[in-house]
């Protein structure tokens, strides 16, 4: 039996509802919006305002996903959230998502890879629906990093946002759809980004609390090397896989951690720079959500065409990576 191709029918978004620009923030810490562009290529930033929180932006994405494809609730058969900032503990985000949009016959479940969610869900799914096991596949990758960010620390408050990205999977016809991916863990490096406090080694405790070990903790420097290396390394990986070479990509979407990562990255993929994708400007570092929230974006725009080659490369805590190459 000939195995199906599998991409995207179609995506939604939903950013946190308030702005927070670098001059909001200057209010909060010592720093400057000349540092934070500068540094960061940020120049506001979505976080979420009262009311809404993980489920309410994943829902609204979801919806709007399943419109955009054309694909009814009721026939998605895995709703698969990817997130590391959940609804709350217990049950999973999924379950919160599949209510509110009633996919009533879908199994549920989250995913936690942090920043490479999206990349890690499409691969380890999208065979599912490839050897005919499932026909529909709805991902929501969505984080609220405000709600574990300590902004008292100018070091990554500046940085992190909230958003929700959705990807409707099914069956699309050759040549189109996901041609490769791969995706990689570093686990030698889990110090350079974690929440330390809050799990089974360090429970939520007033001491935890007390020494912010429930938020971010993050070694920026450190990992912004780890970060270029990482990525160019999984993107040259799926282009070799795939048979293809960096002149065929017409789109390079990276995760949006540091417009400064984004042009080293495509410097040494020596791909051109108008072909790399830059959403981190008006978006910030909403984790997982930033690769399908940014496609959604370029698609709106035009600028994202049907057959159009794209490369997705992302890292994040663990230290996760992975690159995923699709025809549009
Ligand atoms: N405003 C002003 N000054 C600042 C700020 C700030 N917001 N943050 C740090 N500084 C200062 C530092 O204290 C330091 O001062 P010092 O020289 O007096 O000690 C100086 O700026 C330089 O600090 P560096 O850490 O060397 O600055 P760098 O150029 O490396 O930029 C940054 C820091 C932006 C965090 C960068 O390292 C980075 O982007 N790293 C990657 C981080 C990342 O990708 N994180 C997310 C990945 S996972 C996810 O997406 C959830």
């Amino acid at each position: 039996m000939q195995e199906k191709r599998v991409g995207i029918l179609g995506l939604g978004k939903k950013l946190g509802s308030k702005v927070l620009t670098n001059k909001d923030l200057e209010k909060i810490v010592d720093t400057s919006d000349e540092w934070i562009q500068t540094r960061t290529g940020i120049k506001e930033r979505r976080i979420l305002d009262k009311g809404e929180s993980a489920a309410t932006l994943a829902s609204a994405a979801a919806k709007e996903a399943l419109e955009n494809a054309g694909v009814k609730a009721e026939e998605i058969d895995l709703v698969v959230v990817t997130t590391i900032t959940p609804e709350q503990p217990l049950p999973a985000t999924a379950a919160f998502v599949q209510r509110e949009i009633h996919a009533d016959k879908a199994g549920a479940f989250d995913l936690v890879v942090a920043c490479p969610g999206f990349v890690y869900a499409l691969t380890v799914l999208s065979p599912l629906i490839s050897i005919g096991k499932y026909k529909y596949i709805l991902v929501v990758s969505c984080d609220t990093l405000s709600t574990i960010t300590d902004w008292e620390d100018r070091g990554t408050c500046v940085l992190f946002a909230d958003g929700a990205g959705a990807a409707v999977l099914g069956e699309v016809p050759a040549p189109r759809g996901i041609l490769q991916s791969a995706i990689h863990n570093d686990p030698y490096n889990i110090e350079l980004l974690e929440i330390p406090g809050g799990g089974s080694r360090r429970p939520y405790s007033h001491e935890v609390i007390d020494n912010k070990e429930h938020f971010v903790k993050m070694r920026g420097n450190e990992l912004f090397k780890v970060a270029v290396k990482s990525m160019t390394d999984v993107s040259l990986e799926v282009l070799e896989k795939a048979g293809w070479t960096i002149d065929d990509v017409d789109l390079l979407v990276p995760h949006q951690a540091n417009i400064r990562i984004t042009d080293a990255v495509a410097t040494r993929l020596k791909v051109d720079k108008e072909k790399a994708v830059i959403s981190i400007t008006y978006m910030g570092n909403n984790s997982s959500a930033t690769i399908p929230a940014t496609l959604y974006d370029i698609q709106k725009e035009g600028r994202l065409k049907e057959n159009d080659i794209v490369l997705c490369t992302t890292f994040g805590s663990g230290v996760a990576y992975g690159a995923l190459l699709i025809q549009w």
